[in-house]
C-alpha cells in the first residue's frame, strides 16, 4: 500500500474516533455506530482513491452505508479493497468501557476474504509462538500446551483471552482444567487479538467464537505483526449458509489460515476510542484532539503513536 492510501485510511479512523467520542457513555449504541460510520465514510468518499468495501457494515439491503461491495472515492485507478469497522466494540463505546476502536485493513484487490457477517471460530497468538502450530480443532489442553512450550513458560503462566459468552461454557471449563489463567472480556476481539503481539503482552492466546468480519481484520493486523491466526466460519442456519455462497465462499467447512484471510501488500490502521490495552482513548479538548493510532504494513512498518491535532 502506498503512503497516500495509508494516510487516508488513518484519517478515516481518526475522523470516526473523533465523531464517536461525543456519543461515548450515553447508552445509545446506534448513535455511536452512526457517528463513526458517517465520519469514516465522508473521508473515504472525498479521497482521491478508488475504494471497494469488502467487509463493512453488512449486506447492501441492510446497510445504507459502507455496505459490502460499495465502491467509493474519487480515484480512477486500481481498486483498493477495505475491510473496515468504523466502531469495533459498539457496546463498549455506549458503556464507555475499555477497548473500543475504529479500524480498517486495506489491500490490493483479492487479498482480503469476503467474509459474510456470520460467526467464526478463532485461535490466535503473538509472534513469539511458533508459526503454524495452532489449529482450530485443538483441545484447550493442546492449545495451551503448545503456547507454553513455544514461550518456554509453565502452563499455569499462560493467559488465555475468551469472549465472555454462554456459548463458551465448555471451552472455559476445558481451559480451567489446564490450570492456565483466563482473561474474560465483554466485547472487541480485534483489539484483544492485536494485543497478543504487543512487546510484553498480558495475554498469550485467544480462543473462541466471535464475528467473522472481525476475524479478517485480526488476521490482517497479525499478518503485519507476524502473529498466528486461524479461523473457521460457523453457520447457525441455512440463511447464513446462503449468505456465504453469495460472498462466493464455496467450502463452508474450511479452516482458514491467517494468510488465506488476509495477505499480500496489506496495511492495518486503527485509532482508539476508549482506552484499552492496545490503544489509548480519544479525547477532544478545547485546544485540539488527542488520540492514539496504530499503523501496520506488510513490510514491517509498525507505528503506534500518540497524536495531537490542534483545533
Ligand atoms: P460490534 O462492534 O459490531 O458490536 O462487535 C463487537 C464484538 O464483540 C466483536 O469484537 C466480536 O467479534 C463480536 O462482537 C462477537 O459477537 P457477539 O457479541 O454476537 O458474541
Amino acid at each position: 500500500m502506498d503512503s497516500k492510501q495509508i494516510d487516508i485510511a488513518w484519517r478515516a479512523t481518526w475522523a470516526a474516533a473523533q465523531a464517536t467520542v461525543a456519543t461515548v457513555g450515553r447508552g445509545d449504541p446506534e448513535a455511536c455506530d452512526q457517528a463513526a460510520v458517517d465520519a469514516m465514510r465522508a473521508v473515504l468518499a472525498e479521497s482521491p482513491v478508488r475504494w471497494r468495501v469488502v467487509i463493512g457494515e453488512g449486506e447492501r439491503d441492510k446497510a445504507p452505508m459502507l455496505y459490502m461491495g460499495e465502491e467509493l472515492g474519487q480515484g480512477q485507478g486500481a481498486i483498493t479493497e477495505l475491510a473496515l469497522d468504523p466502531l469495533e466494540g459498539t457496546g463498549l463505546a455506549a458503556r464507555a468501557a475499555a477497548g473500543a476502536l475504529s479500524v480498517m485493513a486495506l489491500a490490493p484487490e483479492g487479498n482480503l476474504l469476503r467474509a459474510p457477517d456470520v460467526y467464526m471460530q478463532k485461535i490466535a497468538a503473538g509472534p513469539k509462538v511458533a508459526a503454524d502450530v495452532l489449529r482450530i480443532e485443538m483441545t484447550p489442553a493442546e492449545a495451551v500446551g503448545v503456547v507454553a512450550e513455544s514461550l518456554g513458560i509453565a502452563v499455569r503462566e499462560v493467559t488465555v483471552a475468551v469472549l465472555e459468552r454462554e456459548r463458551h461454557k465448555d471451552l472455559l471449563a476445558g481451559l480451567r482444567a489446564t490450570g492456565c489463567r483466563l482473561q474474560l472480556f465483554g466485547d472487541g476481539d480485534v483489539a484483544v487479538a492485536l494485543a497478543l503481539a504487543l512487546p510484553h503482552p498480558s495475554v498469550h492466546l485467544y480462543m473462541g467464537i466471535g464475528g467473522a468480519p472481525e476475524g479478517v481484520l485480526s488476521a490482517a493486523g497479525l499478518s503485519c505483526l507476524g502473529g498466528s491466526f486461524r479461523g473457521k466460519l460457523l453457520f447457525r442456519n441455512q440463511a447464513e449458509r446462503e449468505r456465504a455462497k453469495l460472498a462466493e465462499i464455496e467450502d463452508l467447512e474450511r479452516e482458514y489460515s491467517r494468510d488465506e484471510l488476509a495477505s499480500g501488500d496489506l496495511a492495518f490502521v486503527a485509532t482508539g476510542i476508549t482506552s484499552g490495552d492496545l490503544l489509548q482513548g480519544f479525547c477532544s479538548a478545547p485546544e485540539g484532539d488527542y488520540g492514539e493510532s496504530l499503523i501496520l504494513t506488510a513490510d514491517g512498518v509498525c507505528r503506534r503513536s500518540r497524536i495531537f491535532v490542534p483545533a
